[in-house]
């Protein structure tokens, strides 16, 4: 990709893009970065919450965050808020070259977790083993993936007040209206490099919802409250139990991210996991077996940093009723994942406490993926997980 992109820069000429479209075009189909001013409304509030400026600060940060009398919820609050605002998201869409069935005509929109940002959706290190994304267009789907507010190239407001749970449920709404009226795709039209490819793409038929861990919390949330605008939804490393972040934030190792290694263009309050922190929240199985040293570099050379305001807003998100959801849900959990099932997925669910928070889901479905930690797509078996989620989609009309 570096080497196609430095080619392309020298061969810029006037009236010519064959060098950006070569860049955008994969294997299974094409892609293209956005970004995509979104306007949103949403209830904020100021949290009595520690301020975080430095590594001291962060691993204070952290102790408190996991200490057992800690308020997650309401009476954390201070002062009820709203944020009116239009921020940039950056995002990704991509389409498959083939049409399987119409699977094009789906799009999967994929929100990612904490300490990450897209790029977990689509690794660079062995795309064919590794990227949802690629895996996605070899399927025959298409995929929306996007930098949730505060991380990768989207923007990074205040880290206390402004990057919050409802904030970013309403951002995964206003996503999901405009790839469900047409705008989206008017947009990425429009959208520089051209590329005929995005040229008079039809109004994707479905639209589901794909999520990992904290874009697991959305997802969930975002089906539960919104059930009409998601035609179906797969929820991975990410259960509600209670055993569910019992391993705390301390494992999560974390540094001030302004000071880290590597330091980040961040402002007070984002704090950034170390190398352990990678390893203890993320990889997980048979050392030996379940992930390559590679793997865990990769991992580890992707984080970001993660804005302290949305673990004090996160509880928003959970124990949602969703009795609009008229789709089907797949669960789809990492055997061995350490932040949700504390290291052991066996056994945690209860498809009756699922089926009475989404009463109408047409299936509910939970799937173990084999010695596997957390990140999914990071692990040797990933292609083997995403194709449970293919299949699920297939069998479910999708
Ligand atoms: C903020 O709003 C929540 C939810 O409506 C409410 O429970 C809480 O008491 C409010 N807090 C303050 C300080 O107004
Ligand atoms: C990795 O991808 C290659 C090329 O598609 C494939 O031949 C190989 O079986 C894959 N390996 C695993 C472990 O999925
Ligand atoms: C589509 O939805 C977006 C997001 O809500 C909205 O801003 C836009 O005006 C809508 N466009 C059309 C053509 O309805
Ligand atoms: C750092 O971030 C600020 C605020 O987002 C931005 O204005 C500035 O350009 C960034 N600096 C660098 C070197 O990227
Ligand atoms: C499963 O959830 C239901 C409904 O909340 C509850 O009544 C039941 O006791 C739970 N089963 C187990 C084994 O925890
Ligand atoms: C949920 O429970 C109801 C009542 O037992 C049942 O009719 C329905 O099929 C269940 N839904 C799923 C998706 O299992
Ligand atoms: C890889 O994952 C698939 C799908 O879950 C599973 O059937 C298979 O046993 C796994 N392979 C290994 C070696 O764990």
């Amino acid at each position: 990709m570096v080497s196609t992109l430095f080619l392309g820069a020298l061969l810029i000429l006037p009236g010519i893009s064959v060098s950006a479209s070569a860049c955008l075009e994969r294997p299974h189909g094409y892609c293209k970065q956005l970004d995509i001013p979104v306007p949103i409304t949403a209830n904020t509030a100021i949290y009595d919450i520690p301020r975080v400026d430095n590594d001291i600060e962060a691993v204070a940060w952290a102790i408190y965050d996991a200490t057992r009398t800690t308020i997650h919820g309401p009476k954390n609050i201070i002062k009820n808020t709203t944020t009116s605002e239009t921020f940039n998201i950056h995002a990704q869409l991509c389409i498959p070259k083939s049409n399987k069935n119409g699977k094009h005509n789906t799009l999967q929109i994929a929100t990612h977790g904490v300490h990450y940002d897209s790029r977990y959706w689509d690794s660079e290190y062995k795309p064919e083993n590794h990227s949802y994304v690629e895996a996605s267009l070899k399927a025959g789907y298409s995929i929306l993936t996007y930098d949730r507010l505060g991380v990768g190239q989207s923007d990074k407001p205040d880290a206390y007040d402004v990057v919050q749970a409802p904030v970013e449920l309403e951002i995964l709404r206003q996503l999901t209206l405009m790839a469900r009226n047409g705008s989206l795709y008017e947009f990425a039209s429009h959208a520089k490099p051209s590329n005929p490819s995005f040229k008079a793409l039809e109004t994707p038929h479905k639209v589901v919802h794909i999520g990992h861990s904290f874009g697991s919390f959305l997802t969930s949330a975002f089906i539960a409250n919104y059930g009409p605008l998601s035609d179906g939804a797969i929820i991975t490393g990410y259960l509600y139990t209670e055993n569910l972040a019992s391993a705390g934030s301390t494992s999560f190792s974390v540094e001030y991210a302004a000071t880290g290694s590597p330091p980040f263009n961040r402002s007070s309050g984002y704090v950034v996991c170390q190398r352990d922190g990678i390893q203890n929240i993320f990889f997980g199985g048979n050392p030996k077996t379940a992930f390559t040293e590679e793997l865990l570099e990769y991992g580890i050379s992707i984080k970001q940093p993660v804005p302290i305001g949305e673990f004090a807003s996160a509880f928003s998100l959970l124990e949602n009723p969703g009795p609009s959801f008229r789709a089907p849900v797949q669960f789809l959990l990492p055997e061995f994942d350490f932040y949700i099932c504390r290291g052991d997925c066996h056994d945690l669910f209860n498809l009756t406490a699922l089926n009475q928070t989404y009463p109408h889901a047409t299936k509910i479905e939970v799937a173990l993926q084999p010695n596997t930690g957390h990140a999914l797509p990071l692990h040797n078996n990933a292609t083997a997980g995403f194709q449970l989620m293919f299949d699920f989609f297939s069998r479910n009309g999708l």
